[in-house]
């Protein structure tokens, strides 16, 4: 233990991941629309790991006003997750270079330019990857590190369970490949020991963090996360927008999974066209993804008008508190927690594990 602040703080372990983005812990805060704001990605960072802010579900002055906020709430390193297909990615990939923010997190791979753009001004660029084709891919095109979540993960997500995914992802990388961060069900210090036994350098958390007082989500909804158990609690449904999310079962959920409601579909285009106004989409981005939704064969254009309303259902339950009409993103993981500690608690509950589950494997 080292004393820091007059405390006993949970020593660290070093990783390449760790060194690359200047952070203590090697415990990522992943960006979470709705949920990763200022408040609980600063107390990430302030407690030694890496906080992430969601900008997918920002407009572009939002996001100009979350960064301000953050910086003025923390002095450490922090990332910005974007949507590489946005309209308006390039501005706000000026943004983070101007205002010098340490880490570009992308849900879908970025173009190699602004790979290149971003690395050539100093910012780490970490894409979030589900097959390991699409980590050799941006590794290629020059990305720092990625973030490889598995399908236990909450929201969109793959069919692949982080303990196959991820040696796939190291395998495919080979022994001198960028670091690699596993996400999807992590959540205490024995999974942060087992990630790194596979190879991984570091862990990325997103319902575990959800679930802190750090996290604005109202506590209402925080309280039917806390209910939910390991087998039922989670449902991974097409019928929200087509692609596969992983959310918690609610009546709605239940009520999509078993049928089509024209209203539903009207109500959708309508939170569309006011989520393409606020975040600057563009309704060819939006048409496009649902052509290519179309192609892949299983989707009705009901579920590629809900892809658009997706975002609005999210904020209904998120920020609204609205657990009936809104939908819930959440991993597996929600079963295995039951408390809602800071994040500066969580993430030395965590080291400390991990420290005691090395020492006890270096006894064996
Ligand atoms: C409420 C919620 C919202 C999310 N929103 C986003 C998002 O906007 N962009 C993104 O790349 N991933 C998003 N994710 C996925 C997380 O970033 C992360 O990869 C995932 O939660 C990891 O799995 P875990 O929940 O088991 O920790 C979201 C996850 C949750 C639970």
């Amino acid at each position: 233990m080292s004393t820091a602040g007059g405390r006993n703080e949970a020593p660290t372990i070093n990783t390449r991941f760790t060194e690359l983005v200047g952070i203590k812990y090697p415990i990522v805060q992943t960006g979470m629309g709705w949920v990763s704001g200022p408040a609980l990605t600063s107390a990430t960072a302030n407690a030694g790991g890496l906080g992430i802010l969601a900008s997918a579900t920002m407009t572009y002055e939002e996001l100009e006003v979350a960064i301000a906020k953050t910086k003025k709430l923390t002095d450490k390193p922090f990332g910005v997750n974007i949507r590489a297909d946005g309209s308006d990615a390039p501005e706000r990939i000026d943004l983070l270079i101007r205002e010098g923010v340490k880490v570009a997190s992308f849900a879908l791979a970025p173009k190699k330019e602004l790979i290149a753009k971003l690395k050539d001004n100093g910012v780490v660029v970490i894409p979030s990857i589900g097959a390991a084709k699409h980590a050799v891919k941006v590794a290629s095109w020059g990305a720092d590190a990625v973030i490889v979540q598995g399908g236990e993960g909450g929201g969109h997500t793959g069919p692949v369970a982080t303990t196959l995914l991820l040696p796939s992802v190291l395998d495919a990388l080979g022994d001198d490949g960028i670091p690699v961060v596993a996400a999807g069900g992590f959540f205490d210090g024995r999974g942060l020991v087992a990630a790194l036994a596979y190879g991984a350098e570091g862990v990325a958390m997103g319902t575990r963090f959800l679930l802190t007082s750090d996290s604005s989500v109202p506590d209402s909804v925080k309280e039917e996360y806390l209910k939910r158990d390991l087998f039922n609690g989670t449902v991974v449904s097409r019928k929200v927008d087509g692609m596969p999310h992983r959310v918690l079962r609610t009546e709605l959920v239940d009520k999509l999974e078993d049928g089509s409601t024209i209203g539903g579909t009207v109500a959708a285009v309508g939170n569309a066209n006011r989520f393409k106004k606020m975040t600057g989409m563009k309704w060819s981005t939006m048409l496009k993804d649902g052509r290519t939704m179309r192609k892949s064969g299983e989707r009705t254009w009901q579920q590629v008008i809900m892809a658009g309303n997706t975002p609005m259902l999210l904020k209904a339950g998120l920020v609204e508190g609205n657990t009936e009409a809104g939908v819930l993103a959440s991993g597996q993981v929600v079963g295995m927690i039951d408390d809602l500690p800071s994040c500066d608690e969580l993430i030395q509950q965590i080291m400390t594990q991990a420290h005691e589950r090395l020492a006890k494997l270096k006894s064996l």
